[in-house]
């Protein structure tokens, strides 16, 4: 058996028997659904709940005399891949952010350029155009927004690179025939289905080598996910997309600005819950879309005949906001409070999710690597996995 796979049996056990810690739902809970932990969560008030949240160390030291299995599996940690030498920014990444670049240079910095590349859902291609400069022969860009392809194709001439673009939907059959067995196939950022779709083909052209950083892991067609690996569907977690979406729970802490509006965006979703629960009759967590942040800056009201048309509700003929936000803040704290430990699965679970494509690779026949390619800083979907067919 492979590290991986070692690693992936034992983070497969301990998320099996944890399956009540991280699968809560807090919009549905009434009350903490942990008798045992219970004591310790209702002894933080909110600003120490918010501080521990924002320090995993010391949540994880807070959790330990609890949940010492979930704490250990923090120890297994990824290696820290290839950095770029250094972030200096040519004329023609103008309009990319530091940060995007930062995660660029860093991403090129992990590859070799002795095959055509292959770059899936490239957005304007500023990964392969980086790599088409530093030297290879020939990169093909797949990307359906036909504005983004063409900017890049027309970034490409004035460079005078051998950098095309082909456009269409990744999730078309006919996109198998872009992976060729001597090729270097990259994917940086690639949605749920558009990477799983990645590895799949890939897997089966024979693609000689591989290097993608997944993200959105919840994006993926079916309601629940089906693991990639035969490791992976031995020890099935049954994942529906509100599990998905755990890792990507991780937030660069924002300033204080980012931190109102959080506040604001939870106080607001549960008084709807509220009013929407009186609407309709029915004592049922009614889950909103996400929406865009300007809907935060008028009043509650406004957000609630918002919310309703959303849900196809009859809008009330007065909305009495005080009344519920302060059923609302009733239930904020409890939410926060099983955030906190299924928070402290965030990473598990990703985890989980990269070792289950990891094994895929493997029984494929690739030789793979895990690790991080770049800083926390520049954004926390940093985890790269290469494969190379032996
Ligand atoms: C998160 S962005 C990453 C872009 C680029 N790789 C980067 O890191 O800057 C995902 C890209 O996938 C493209 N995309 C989404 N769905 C797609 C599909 N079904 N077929 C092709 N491209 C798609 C989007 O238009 C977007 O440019």
């Amino acid at each position: 058996m492979s590290i991986l796979a070692e690693h992936f049996q034992q983070l497969s056990a301990l998320l099996h028997h944890t399956r009540g810690d991280w699968q809560q739902t807090p919009f549905s809970c009434r009350e903490l659904p942990w008798p045992e932990l219970t004591p310790m969560l209702m002894a933080l008030n909110e600003t120490q709940i918010d501080a521990l949240d924002e320090n995993e160390a010391a949540a994880l030291a807070w959790l330990a005399p609890q949940r010492p299995d979930t704490v250990a599996a923090h120890h297994l940690r990824l290696p820290e891949l290839e950095r770029a030498p250094d972030y200096a920014t040519p004329r023609w990444s103008n309009g990319i952010g530091g940060r995007k670049w930062a995660q660029i240079k860093d991403f090129a910095a992990n590859v070799t350029l002795e095959h055509p590349i292959l770059e899936w859902c490239a957005g304007k291609g500023h990964l392969g155009r980086l790599l088409a400069q530093q030297g290879a022969a020939s990169v093909t860009s797949l990307e359906w927004n036909a504005d983004l392809c063409a900017q890049g194709e027309q970034l490409a001439q004035q460079l005078d690179l051998n950098h095309q673009f082909h456009c269409a939907d990744a999730l078309d059959s006919h996109t198998s025939c872009l992976f060729q067995p001597q090729q270097l196939a990259v994917a940086l950022h690639a949605c749920g289905e558009l990477h799983l779709r990645f590895l799949r083909q890939a897997a089966q052209a024979g693609t000689q080598q591989l290097a993608l950083s997944p993200c959105c892991y919840h994006l993926i067609s079916g309601d629940r996910y089906q693991p990639l690996s035969v490791a992976g569907q031995q020890q099935d977690l049954q994942l529906d997309r509100h599990s998905l979406r755990l890792p990507l729970q991780q937030q660069v802490t924002g300033g204080e600005r980012v931190r109102r509006l959080r506040h604001i965006e939870l106080s607001w979703r549960l008084a709807f819950d509220e009013l929407q629960q009186q609407i309709t009759g029915q004592a049922r967590y009614l889950p909103l879309p996400a929406f865009p942040k300007r809907l935060l800056s008028g009043d509650f009201a406004d957000f609630a005949r918002w919310a309703c048309t959303q849900k196809g509700l009859a809008i009330p003929e007065s909305i009495d906001s005080q009344h519920w936000l302060a059923l609302a803040e009733q239930r904020r704290l409890l939410v926060k409070r099983i955030e906190l430990i299924r928070h402290r699965y965030r990473y598990l679970l990703e985890l989980w999710l990269l070792l289950d494509r990891a094994l895929f690779l493997e029984e494929q026949g690739y030789r793979v690597t895990l690790g991080t390619f770049t800083a926390v800083s520049n954004t926390p979907r940093r985890y790269l996995l290469q494969a190379t067919r032996s």
